[in-house]
Protein backbone atom coordinates (compact mmCIF):
# COMPACT_ATOMS: atom_id res chain seq x y z
CA UNK A 1 0.00 0.00 0.00
CA UNK A 2 1.43 3.59 -0.86
CA UNK A 3 0.11 6.64 1.32
CA UNK A 4 -0.55 8.84 -1.05
CA UNK A 5 -0.93 12.56 -0.68
CA UNK A 6 -1.23 15.25 -3.00
CA UNK A 7 1.82 15.67 -5.60
CA UNK A 8 4.00 18.17 -4.25
CA UNK A 9 7.67 18.52 -4.61
CA UNK A 10 9.21 20.56 -2.62
CA UNK A 11 10.01 23.25 -5.09
CA UNK A 12 6.76 24.11 -5.11
CA UNK A 13 6.14 24.32 -1.93
CA UNK A 14 8.84 27.53 -1.65
CA UNK A 15 6.36 29.80 -3.37
CA UNK A 16 4.24 28.77 -0.70
CA UNK A 17 6.53 29.54 3.12
CA UNK A 18 3.51 30.37 5.04
CA UNK A 19 1.98 26.60 5.54
CA UNK A 20 -0.50 26.57 8.51
CA UNK A 21 -1.99 23.49 10.35
CA UNK A 22 -5.18 23.44 8.24
CA UNK A 23 -3.07 22.50 5.53
CA UNK A 24 -2.07 18.84 6.74
CA UNK A 25 -3.63 16.02 5.98
CA UNK A 26 -3.38 13.06 8.08
CA UNK A 27 -1.53 10.89 5.62
CA UNK A 28 0.00 7.99 8.70
CA UNK A 29 -1.85 7.65 12.20
CA UNK A 30 -0.13 7.70 15.51
CA UNK A 31 -1.19 4.42 15.95
CA UNK A 32 -0.58 3.08 12.71
CA UNK A 33 3.22 4.45 13.01
CA UNK A 34 3.37 2.49 16.77
CA UNK A 35 2.64 -0.75 15.13
CA UNK A 36 4.83 -0.65 12.59
CA UNK A 37 7.68 0.28 14.56
CA UNK A 38 6.74 -2.83 16.93
CA UNK A 39 7.11 -4.99 13.58
CA UNK A 40 10.53 -2.99 12.38
CA UNK A 41 12.09 -3.52 16.12
CA UNK A 42 11.11 -7.10 15.65
CA UNK A 43 13.00 -7.67 12.34
CA UNK A 44 15.91 -5.93 13.16
CA UNK A 45 16.07 -7.90 16.96
CA UNK A 46 16.14 -11.34 14.30
CA UNK A 47 18.64 -9.99 12.24
CA UNK A 48 21.10 -8.83 14.78
CA UNK A 49 20.33 -11.07 17.67
CA UNK A 50 22.26 -12.08 19.87
CA UNK A 51 25.08 -9.41 19.54
CA UNK A 52 22.94 -6.28 18.59
CA UNK A 53 24.36 -3.44 16.43
CA UNK A 54 25.23 0.22 16.34
CA UNK A 55 22.32 2.23 15.74
CA UNK A 56 23.21 5.66 13.76
CA UNK A 57 20.53 8.44 14.09
CA UNK A 58 21.07 10.52 11.14
CA UNK A 59 19.60 14.26 12.84
CA UNK A 60 17.48 15.57 12.72
CA UNK A 61 14.60 13.86 11.06
CA UNK A 62 14.77 10.51 12.71
CA UNK A 63 14.99 11.62 16.58
CA UNK A 64 11.58 10.91 17.20
CA UNK A 65 11.58 7.42 14.88
CA UNK A 66 14.86 6.40 16.45
CA UNK A 67 13.88 6.98 19.85
CA UNK A 68 10.68 4.81 19.65
CA UNK A 69 12.18 2.02 17.66
CA UNK A 70 14.64 1.63 20.36
CA UNK A 71 12.63 0.79 22.99
CA UNK A 72 11.11 -2.18 20.66
CA UNK A 73 14.27 -3.57 20.13
CA UNK A 74 15.27 -6.86 22.09
CA UNK A 75 19.11 -6.79 21.58
CA UNK A 76 21.71 -4.51 22.89
CA UNK A 77 22.63 -1.76 20.82
CA UNK A 78 24.71 1.85 21.38
CA UNK A 79 24.07 4.43 19.69
CA UNK A 80 25.51 7.63 17.68
CA UNK A 81 24.03 10.47 15.81
CA UNK A 82 24.81 11.96 12.50
CA UNK A 83 23.67 15.16 11.00
CA UNK A 84 24.11 15.49 7.12
CA UNK A 85 22.31 17.80 4.91
CA UNK A 86 21.17 17.63 1.39
CA UNK A 87 18.70 20.47 0.85
CA UNK A 88 20.21 23.41 2.81
CA UNK A 89 17.44 26.13 2.18
CA UNK A 90 16.75 24.60 -0.74
CA UNK A 91 13.39 22.59 -1.45
CA UNK A 92 15.03 20.13 -4.21
CA UNK A 93 17.97 17.70 -2.80
CA UNK A 94 21.13 19.14 -5.11
CA UNK A 95 22.50 15.79 -4.61
CA UNK A 96 25.76 17.27 -3.03
CA UNK A 97 25.34 15.88 0.96
CA UNK A 98 27.45 18.28 2.90
CA UNK A 99 28.38 16.53 6.48
CA UNK A 100 27.32 18.69 9.49
CA UNK A 101 28.36 16.33 12.50
CA UNK A 102 29.92 13.18 12.22
CA UNK A 103 29.95 10.07 14.53
CA UNK A 104 31.52 9.96 17.92
CA UNK A 105 31.85 5.90 18.59
CA UNK A 106 34.39 3.60 17.00
CA UNK A 107 32.64 1.25 14.62
CA UNK A 108 35.36 -0.38 13.44
CA UNK A 109 34.53 -4.16 13.72
CA UNK A 110 30.87 -3.19 14.28
CA UNK A 111 27.20 -4.21 12.51
CA UNK A 112 26.04 -0.82 12.20
CA UNK A 113 22.53 -0.30 11.39
CA UNK A 114 21.64 3.46 9.68
CA UNK A 115 18.41 4.68 10.89
CA UNK A 116 16.66 7.61 8.84
CA UNK A 117 13.27 9.02 9.17
CA UNK A 118 12.79 8.97 5.09
CA UNK A 119 14.23 8.59 1.64
CA UNK A 120 13.80 10.37 -1.30
CA UNK A 121 16.22 10.55 -3.85
CA UNK A 122 18.69 8.38 -1.37
CA UNK A 123 22.01 10.77 -1.56
CA UNK A 124 21.89 11.05 1.53
CA UNK A 125 22.16 7.27 2.72
CA UNK A 126 24.73 7.02 -0.39
CA UNK A 127 27.20 9.51 1.04
CA UNK A 128 26.24 7.50 4.82
CA UNK A 129 27.47 3.98 2.93
CA UNK A 130 30.30 5.82 1.28
CA UNK A 131 31.29 7.65 4.69
CA UNK A 132 31.49 5.21 7.30
CA UNK A 133 32.43 2.34 5.42
CA UNK A 134 35.91 3.78 6.21
CA UNK A 135 35.33 3.34 9.30
CA UNK A 136 35.89 -0.69 8.68
CA UNK A 137 32.64 -1.71 10.07
CA UNK A 138 31.28 -5.50 9.97
CA UNK A 139 28.43 -4.61 8.42
CA UNK A 140 26.08 -1.05 7.50
CA UNK A 141 22.43 -1.77 6.82
CA UNK A 142 19.52 0.78 6.29
CA UNK A 143 16.43 1.95 7.98
CA UNK A 144 14.04 3.72 6.90
CA UNK A 145 10.50 4.79 8.19
CA UNK A 146 9.33 6.59 4.96
CA UNK A 147 10.17 5.68 1.74
CA UNK A 148 9.07 7.92 -1.75
CA UNK A 149 10.23 4.77 -4.17
CA UNK A 150 9.38 6.55 -7.12
CA UNK A 151 12.11 9.52 -6.34
CA UNK A 152 15.16 6.97 -6.09
CA UNK A 153 17.94 8.50 -7.87
CA UNK A 154 20.62 5.91 -6.42
CA UNK A 155 21.39 2.40 -5.77
CA UNK A 156 21.02 2.00 -2.66
CA UNK A 157 20.27 -1.27 -0.74
CA UNK A 158 17.11 -0.53 1.69
CA UNK A 159 17.06 -3.29 4.44
CA UNK A 160 13.99 -2.23 6.57
CA UNK A 161 11.20 0.35 5.37
CA UNK A 162 7.54 0.85 7.43
CA UNK A 163 5.83 2.93 4.74
CA UNK A 164 5.57 3.75 1.06
CA UNK A 165 4.79 7.06 0.51
CA UNK A 166 3.66 8.96 -2.65
CA UNK A 167 6.05 12.15 -3.32
CA UNK A 168 3.75 14.34 -1.43
CA UNK A 169 5.58 16.57 1.48
CA UNK A 170 5.31 14.87 4.35
CA UNK A 171 5.71 16.19 8.30
CA UNK A 172 5.84 15.24 11.81
CA UNK A 173 6.96 12.75 13.80
CA UNK A 174 10.54 14.28 13.27
CA UNK A 175 9.65 15.39 9.61
CA UNK A 176 9.96 19.26 9.42
CA UNK A 177 8.99 21.79 6.91
CA UNK A 178 11.01 24.72 7.08
CA UNK A 179 11.89 23.48 10.73
CA UNK A 180 8.42 23.46 12.18
CA UNK A 181 5.87 20.33 12.67
CA UNK A 182 8.84 18.08 13.65
CA UNK A 183 6.90 17.74 17.03
CA UNK A 184 3.53 15.95 15.14
CA UNK A 185 2.69 12.41 16.17
CA UNK A 186 1.81 11.30 13.38
CA UNK A 187 2.84 12.00 9.14
CA UNK A 188 0.23 14.48 7.73
CA UNK A 189 1.27 15.11 4.09
CA UNK A 190 0.90 18.89 3.06
CA UNK A 191 -1.44 20.53 1.35
CA UNK A 192 -1.28 23.80 -0.85
C1 LIG B 1 15.98 14.64 4.91
C2 LIG B 1 15.73 13.28 5.54
C3 LIG B 1 16.79 12.40 4.96
C4 LIG B 1 17.09 13.04 3.63
C5 LIG B 1 16.47 12.20 2.55
O1 LIG B 1 16.93 15.33 5.66
O2 LIG B 1 15.80 13.36 6.94
O3 LIG B 1 17.96 12.36 5.76
O4 LIG B 1 16.49 14.34 3.62
O5 LIG B 1 16.60 12.78 1.29
P1 LIG B 1 17.36 12.11 0.09
O6 LIG B 1 17.00 10.63 0.06
O7 LIG B 1 16.81 12.84 -1.11
O8 LIG B 1 18.83 12.31 0.28
P2 LIG B 1 17.15 16.92 5.55
O9 LIG B 1 18.36 17.19 4.69
O10 LIG B 1 15.86 17.58 5.15
O11 LIG B 1 17.55 17.32 7.03
P3 LIG B 1 16.74 17.18 8.43
O12 LIG B 1 16.56 15.69 8.69
O13 LIG B 1 17.65 17.81 9.41
O14 LIG B 1 15.41 17.90 8.30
Amino acid sequence: MVYEGVALCRTSLMNNLDVNVSQLKLLVSKEEIKEKVEELGGKITETYAPKGCVIICVLKGSFVFTADLVRCLQVPVMIDFIRVQSYGNQMASSGEVALIKDIEMNISCKDVLIVDDIIETGYTQAFMLKHLAQFNPTSIKICTLLWKKGLLKTDIPIHFYGFEVSPSFVVGYGIDYAERFRELPGIYAVEV
